[in-house]
C-alpha cells in the first residue's frame, strides 16, 4: 500500500511534473491534492520515432499522461471548470485518453467573481501585491475557509446551488461594489456559468477519499502530486508571499483524505539552483548576468503565465527547512545540466541576518527579508552531462557537487535530473 507524496522543496517549478512522469506506470493513481490552474507542470515524453512531445498541465495531475494510471483531482483542489474541460479537450485532441479521470465531490469551484476579485485585489495592493497568477485561487480558498464556497457536489442540485450562490454573493457583491467599485455579479449568470459543464462532469465525480483508501487497502500505489511548493505553502512559506493552499506533505493528507499514517515516502523536488515567480523575499536571487545565464540556459519562463522567473543559487537552508517540515525521505535534484560551464558554483549554507548567523530558516518575516546568503563555493565542470545515466558517469566535480548538496540538505539525493526528457535522469535510489 505505498502512498508516495511528491512535493516542491523551493518556490515551485522544480520539475514535479517530470518526477511524476518518471514514476509512470509504477503507480496506479496520481492525485492532485492542492492548488488549481495556478500550477504549470511540464512533461516531455519520448516518442517511438525518437522525437519528443511536450505537455503543460495546469489542473490535471501529470499522471494523466501515463496510460492505465487513474488520475484524481482531490478535495483540496480548487477547480476552474472551463479550464478543466479545455485541458481535457486539448489532451484528447493529442490522443491522450482522459476517461479514467476522477474528481472529488468535495473539491471547490472557482467562480468568475473570484477570478475578478483576484485581479482587482492585486491592483489595489499596488506595490504590496503578491504577484498572483490571477486565476482566482486566493479568493476561492478564502471562501472555503469562510464557509461560503461552492463545491463540485453542489452543481448537481440546482436549488441548492442557487441558495449557495445567493449566500456567497450576498457578501461578495458588497466587496465587489463597495470596496472595489466593480459591477455586482448576478445570481442567474453565476448559476448558469457553473451549470454549463455539470452534465459532462457528473460521471467523473466520486468520493475520492474512499476510492483512494480502498485502493491502498488493495495494495495499489498512490502518488500524491503537489502544486506549488514548501516556500509557497500558506502556513510554512514566506507568508504573505505565498499561495493560499497547503502545498506541503500535510496538505497531501488533508487534500486527498489519505491519513498521515499511510504515507510511505515523501519525495521533495529541488532544482540544483533556485527560481521564484511573483513577489517576496529571495536571499540568493541574482540580478546580474549569472541570473540571465540561469534563466536562459534553464528556460526559466513561467509555464502558466509566461513571466520570466527570478533566478538564484541553490539554498541549502530552505532545503533543510523543506526536509524538516515535510519529513522528506528522498530528494530529486533537477537541472544539474544547467550548471554546466560555471567555473565556481556558489551554494548558500546559512544566512547572515543583520550580522547574526542563521543556520536555519528565521521564523520572523523581517529577518528573512534581511537574510544575506553565506556561500560556500564548489568547483564546476564543463563536460556535457545530459547523456550521463549513473552517478559514476558524471564528471568528478559534478559528483562532488551532488555529494556536498546531499550533506547539507537534510535527506538523500535519490534522482538527479540532467535534462528535461523522461530518461535524462540518474536514478540512484528508485522512487517506487
Ligand atoms: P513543476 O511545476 O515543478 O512541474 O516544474 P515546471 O514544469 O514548471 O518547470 C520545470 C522545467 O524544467 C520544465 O520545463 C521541465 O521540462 C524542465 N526540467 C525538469 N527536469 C529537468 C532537468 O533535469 N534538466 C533540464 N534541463 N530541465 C528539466
Ligand atoms: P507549480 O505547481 C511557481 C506563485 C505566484 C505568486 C504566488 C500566489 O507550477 O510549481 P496564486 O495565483 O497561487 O495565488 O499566486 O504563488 N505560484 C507559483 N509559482 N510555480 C507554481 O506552481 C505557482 N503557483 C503559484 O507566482 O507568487
Ligand atoms: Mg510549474
Amino acid at each position: 500500500m505505498p502512498a508516495i507524496a511528491i512535493i516542491g522543496a523551493q518556490w515551485g517549478d522544480e520539475g514535479k511534473g517530470k518526477a511524476t512522469d518518471l514514476l509512470g506506470s509504477d503507480v496506479d493513481y496520481v492525485v492532485k491534492f492542492n492548488g488549481g490552474n495556478n500550477a504549470g507542470h511540464t512533461v516531455v515524453i519520448p516518442q517511438p520515432d525518437g522525437t519528443s512531445e511536450k505537455y503543460a498541465l495546469h489542473l490535471l495531475p501529470s499522471g494523466i499522461l501515463t496510460p492505465g494510471v487513474t488520475p484524481v483531482i482531490g478535495n483540496g483542489v480548487v477547480i476552474d471548470l472551463d479550464v478543466l474541460f479545455h485541458e481535457i479537450d486539448d489532451l484528447n485532441a493529442r490522443g491522450v485518453d482522459t476517461s479514467l479521470l476522477k474528481v472529488s465531490a468535495s473539491a471547490h469551484v472557482i467562480a468568475s467573481y473570484n477570478r475578478e476579485l483576484d485581479k482587482v485585489t492585486e491592483r489595489f495592493l499596488g506595490s504590496r501585491k503578491i504577484g498572483t497568477t490571477g486565476r482566482g485561487i486566493g479568493p476561492t480558498y478564502a471562501d472555503k475557509m469562510n464557509r461560503i464556497g461552492i463545491r463540485i457536489q453542489d452543481l448537481f442540485d440546482e436549488k441548492i446551488l442557487r441558495q449557495k450562490v445567493e449566500g456567497a454573493l450576498e457578501l461578495k457583491n458588497h466587496v465587489l461594489t463597495k470596496v472595489y467599485n466593480r459591477r455586482a455579479a448576478s445570481v442567474d449568470a453565476v448559476v448558469e456559468e457553473l451549470l454549463a459543464h455539470a452534465d459532462r462532469l457528473k460521471p467523473m465525480v466520486a468520493d475520492t477519499m474512499l476510492l483512494l483508501n480502498d485502493a491502498l487497502d488493495e495494495g495499489k500505489t498512490v502518488l500524491l502530486e503537489a502544486g506549488q511548493a514548501t516556500q509557497l505553502d500558506v502556513d510554512h512559506g514566506n507568508y504573505p508571499f505565498v499561495t493560499s493552499s497547503s502545498a506541503t506533505a500535510g496538505g497531501a493528507c488533508t487534500g486527498s483524505g489519505i491519513p498521515p499514517t499511510r504515507l510511505t515516502r515523501i519525495v521533495a523536488i529541488a532544482k540544483a539552483y533556485t527560481t521564484r515567480v511573483g513577489e517576496g523575499p529571495y536571499p540568493t536571487e541574482l540580478f546580474d548576468e549569472m541570473g540571465d545565464f540561469l534563466r536562459n540556459t534553464g528556460g526559466e519562463f513561467g509555464t502558466t503565465t509566461g513571466r520570466p522567473r527570478r533566478c538564484g543559487w541553490y539554498d541549502a537552508v530552505i532545503s533543510r527547512y523543506a526536509a524538516r517540515v515535510n519529513g522528506v525521505t528522498d530528494f530529486v535534484l533537477t537541472k544539474l545540466d544547467v550548471l554546466t560551464g560555471i567555473e565556481s558554483i556558489p551554494v548558500c549554507v546559512a544566512y547572515d541576518v543583520d550580522g547574526v548567523r542563521f543556520d536555519e530558516m528565521p521564523v520572523n518575516q523581517t529577518d528573512f527579508h534581511h537574510a544575506k546568503p553565506i556561500y560556500e563555493y564548489l568547483p564546476g565542470w564543463t563536460e556535457d552531462i545530459s547523456g550521463c545515466r549513473t552517478l559514476a558517469d558524471l564528471p568528478a566535480n559534478a559528483q562532488a557537487y551532488v555529494k556536498r548538496i546531499e550533506e547539507i540538505s537534510g535527506a538523500r539525493m535519490s534522482v538527479i535530473g540532467v535534462g528535461p526528457g523522461r530518461h535524462e535522469s540518474i536514478v540512484i535510489h528508485p522512487l517506487a
